[in-house]
């Protein structure tokens, strides 16, 4: 099993008001398949992802990739987990500002210990056409370039799991076709799971399988 959400539960407590997000959310993923989410703006959906990421806990139910509970680990552990099972690519693609885009791209390799972590970076970058951007800090990038050093960053530890935050929201329409274009050519080259948010119809229809956040719950 790749992946394995059991009731999941998020409530978020503002002043003293119980704020009910997730509702019982359930998911099975059995084969390396797209997925795209989608749902009306503040259904959940990135608060979902980040749950899947293990960057924030449930409030209660089971989250299991690849077949480990996400909710026994350590914070170290989650940390170190996710940089070899998981990438991600945020709604806003959170870039290492003061980094270059070489920079970005090869921080997950070293942290796991590549010891090609310099030259898988450069191939990467050089598959997402950023071959003469390689040095530049993400303030010198445009937001297409920016896009595509998440994605480079995101695969660079070739993780079987992918989460994506509205991969194209942000960008024009020509481009954001052509970063989709390419962002699914690498899931199917290194045969990954993705999971898409996205408010994007064509995106979506690009995906296996459609679900949608609706009053807490995915509905297919
Ligand atoms: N840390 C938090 N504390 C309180 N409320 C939160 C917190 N994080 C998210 N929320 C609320 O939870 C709801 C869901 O937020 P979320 O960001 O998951 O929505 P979304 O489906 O991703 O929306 P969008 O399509 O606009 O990105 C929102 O109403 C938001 O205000
Ligand atoms: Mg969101």
């Amino acid at each position: 099993m790749i992946l394995q959400v059991k009731d999941v539960h998020k409530s978020f407590q503002v002043k003293n008001k119980e704020l009910k997000i997730l509702k019982g959310v359930n998911l099975e993923v059995s084969q390396p398949q797209t997925l795209a989410i989608m749902g009306e703006s503040g259904s959940g959906k990135t608060t979902l992802l980040s749950i899947l990421a293990g960057l924030e806990p449930p409030t209660s139910g089971e989250v299991q990739i690849q077949g480990t509970d996400l909710t026994q680990f350590s914070e170290a552990e989650m940390t170190r987990f996710r940089g070899e099972n998981v990438g991600i690519i945020f709604q806003n693609f959170h870039l290492l500002p003061q980094m270059t885009a070489l920079q970005n791209v090869k921080l997950p390799l070293e942290l796991s210990g590549d010891e090609q972590a310099e030259q898988k970076a450069i191939e990467l970058l050089e598959q997402v056409g950023l071959k003469d951007r390689i040095n530049h800090l993400p303030l010198k990038l445009s937001g297409g370039e920016k896009q595509r050093v998440a994605i480079a960053r995101a695969l660079s530890t070739k993780p079987k799991l992918l989460l994506a935050d509205e991969p194209s929201g942000s960008l024009d329409i020509e481009t954001g076709e052509k970063i989709t274009q390419l962002l699914f050519s690498l899931i199917a080259k290194y045969q990954m799971t993705a999971i898409m948010v996205t408010h994007s119809q064509p995106l979506a229809d690009r995906c296996e399988v459609t679900y949608y956040l609706k009053n807490g719950q995915l509905e297919s």
